[in-house]
């Protein structure tokens, strides 16, 4: 279990991304209000902010300020938003719950939800480009760069591409390993990465055991998922349970069976948090998310 320190750090981070990101967001009395609404129906009030958690875990270690540590938690969370409104939508997981309430296609309409992740991804670069970030303007742009790569077709966007190729085929582990590391696993090593970059610069050598930290992390977390879409239930969840295997969707339960896939995560556990030895003990706070992410409930 995480200790009392870790539970009061996670709640304030969480606060201070929900209100952050309130902020960012545009008003919905803004016109088009219709979309500013479904934006900020997708992206506040709901979701653990895992992502926006490790970049200020990861910054918090290099020394950056929490106020850019909020920018770029806002960012990946925001793309992070958008994957999940296009996950939910008919052509893709269709979907009807998420984080407790109905999915944006379903509470406006299909084309809403399509522009609704496609602005607030646009805003996510937004706020990563219109102010100074980092240590420098050079910088700033490999951390433009570094969210990109991990939204696009060799990241997010690519492993989601997977995912939907490889419903109803048997695939391996590899295969299997690949898509989960794309699909979830680059976004949360970006995040990661972003948090660090804030401060430190790109030879820090504090970066490689980030890097293979957010990379076991990022897979671990699919993992966790996976595991917790079969043995979990919707109410718990805040979405669906059950839809990996109704909709004849390839995953670690699927190919490893339940008791397999939870050991597996508790050995990326043990994994992720030996790649942090290094960092020595500054890097507790990310040992303990990892641990949250493995024992999460939902
Ligand atoms: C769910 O992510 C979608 C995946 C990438 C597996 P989260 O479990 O982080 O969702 P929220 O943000 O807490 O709702
Ligand atoms: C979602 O994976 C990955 C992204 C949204 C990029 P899932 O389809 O397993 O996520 P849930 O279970 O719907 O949250
Ligand atoms: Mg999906
Ligand atoms: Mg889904
Ligand atoms: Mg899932």
């Amino acid at each position: 279990m995480s200790g009392s320190g870790f539970q009061v750090w996670m709640g304030s981070i969480q606060e201070r991304t929900e209100k952050a990101l309130a902020d960012l967001l545009p008003d919905a009395a803004i016109a088009p209000a219709h979309l500013h609404g479904a934006m900020r129906y997708a992206a506040l009030g709901g979701g653990k902010r895992v992502r926006a958690l490790l970049a200020h875990a990861a910054g918090e270690l290099t020394g950056a300020a929490a106020d850019s540590l909020d920018r770029v938690a806002c960012a990946v969370e925001l793309i992070h938003a958008y994957s999940l409104v296009h996950d939910d939508m008919p052509c893709m997981d269709d979907d009807v719950l998420r984080r407790g309430k109905p999915t944006v296609h379903v509470e406006y309409d299909e084309a809403t939800a399509l522009l609704t992740g496609d602005a607030l991804q646009t805003l996510a670069f937004q706020i990563l480009a219109e102010r100074p970030l980092g240590p420098s303007a050079a910088e700033q742009l490999d951390m433009i760069t570094l969210l990109a790569r991990a939204a696009g077709s060799r990241g997010m966007a690519g492993g989601q591409a997977l995912d939907l190729a490889a419903v109803g085929q048997q695939i391996s582990r590899e295969e299997l390993e690949f898509m989960h590391l794309h699909k979830t696993g680059a976004l949360i090593r970006a995040s990661v990465l972003l948090g660090a970059r804030c401060h430190a610069g790109r030879d820090d050598p504090m970066l490689e055991p980030l890097d293979r930290f957010g990379k076991l992390a990022g897979l671990l977390f699919q993992v966790v998922d996976d595991v917790l879409d079969a043995q979990s239930d919707t109410a718990t969840l805040g979405k669906t349970a059950g839809k990996d295997a109704d909709h004849d969707k390839p995953t670690y339960v699927s190919l490893l069976g339940l008791a397999e896939a939870r050991a597996l995560a508790e050995s990326l556990l043990a994994e992720a948090q030996a790649a942090l030895a290094p960092l020595g003990p500054s890097a507790g706070r990310l040992a303990e998310l990892a641990a949250f992410i493995v024992h999460r409930k939902f």
